[in-house]
């Protein structure tokens, strides 16, 4: 089985590469220096010559301040990104795998999101990413379209940089014995190791369609830390920060917990609870120092 895994050497890329590697695959990781999603002759050119059976999507522009600022470039690269590799896919005869967001909703449910829920986005990020979701569903059969949320992974998020949210928990641990955190939004942190074996197992089925595909349960960043402190047994004050500390430049959903409902309903979900995830992150950092999340 070819694969081809674009954005490669990102934060889910970087696992995706590893787990089609370790079950069998051949795969061609292609970054951003291999292949323009925007740009319709890249994506043909790039696949073109592999011609893979699998073609999996990563790549996006996710940070959400920079897509308010460049609505037009978050759209070429969210939207037209992901009709190009359809295009190209369904040429080809591939299986797309696009990777999508939980912020397609806009966080008024209250529950976990369903695949069949009405999405609301409340930013261009959201929007833009919807708009690909769209796109993907309405060029090809052989599609999925796997949203996900609050990924975190060894290899560093490229679109957003900088210390990943555990590292920064526990660097600030250790530098101001103090630490506060947010307890007003509600997520479903996921591993992305965990989510690569997911995408590895869906590979395999023909039951093409949209999925939700996080780990199990839900916490508020100020849980996740809590949780993290109590893992590694860090002595810190953690304090639940009011919102105006931490004001948000750009809405967002408050509570984007998806039900990884179609998994579970063709017995196809992999995940545990988000717990599990965190303890064998915590335990491989200790193996191999400086990993890096992002959220
Ligand atoms: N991170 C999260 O918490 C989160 C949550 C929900 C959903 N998601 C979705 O998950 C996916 C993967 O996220 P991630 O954290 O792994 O991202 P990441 O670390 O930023 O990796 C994205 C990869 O895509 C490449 N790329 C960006 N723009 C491209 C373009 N126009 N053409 C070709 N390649 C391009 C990047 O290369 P360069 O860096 O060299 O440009 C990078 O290799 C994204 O689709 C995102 O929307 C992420």
């Amino acid at each position: 089985m070819k694969i081809a895994v674009i954005g490669a050497n990102g934060q889910l890329g970087s696992d995706l590469v590893a787990a089609f590697s370790e079950n069998g695959a051949a795969v061609s990781g292609l970054t951003h220096a291999d292949i323009e999603i925007s740009d319709l002759p890249s994506v043909s050119h790039a696949l073109g010559s592999i011609r893979p059976q699998v073609i999996v999507n990563t790549a996006a522009m996710h940070h959400v301040e920079n897509c308010e600022r460049e609505p037009e470039k978050a759209f070429a690269v969210n939207a037209l990104g992901p009709r190009n590799l359809a295009l190209v896919a369904r040429d080809l005869g591939a299986v797309l795998l696009h990777v999508s967001t939980d912020y397609v909703f806009d966080g008024s449910k209250g529950s976990p999101y369903l695949e069949e829920d009405n999405p609301r986005p409340l930013n261009v990020y959201g929007i833009t990413k919807l708009a690909g979701e769209y796109f993907v569903r309405a060029t090809m059969a052989k599609h999925f379209v796997v949203r996900t949320s609050g990924l975190y992974g060894k290899s560093p998020c490229r679109a957003k940089g900088g210390l990943n949210f555990i590292e920064l928990m526990l660097k600030l641990a250790k530098e101001r014995g103090e630490v506060r955190v947010v307890d007003s939004e509600v997520v479903s942190p996921t591993s992305t190791p965990e989510l690569a074996q997911q995408m590895v197992q869906l590979s395999h089925s023909d039951c093409f369609g949209l999925y939700h595909a996080t780990a199990e349960g839900s916490c508020s960043w100020y849980e996740f830390a809590r949780e993290i402190f109590a893992i590694t047994d860090t002595p810190v004050r953690l304090k639940v920060a009011t919102p105006d500390e931490f004001p948000a430049k750009v809405p967002r959903p408050k509570y984007s917990v998806l039900e990884n409902g179609a998994l579970k309903s063709r017995g196809l979900n992999t995940f545990k609870p988000w717990q599990n995830a965190l303890h064998n992150y915590l335990g491989n950092r200790i193996k191999s120092p400086s990993p890096k999340i992002c959220i």
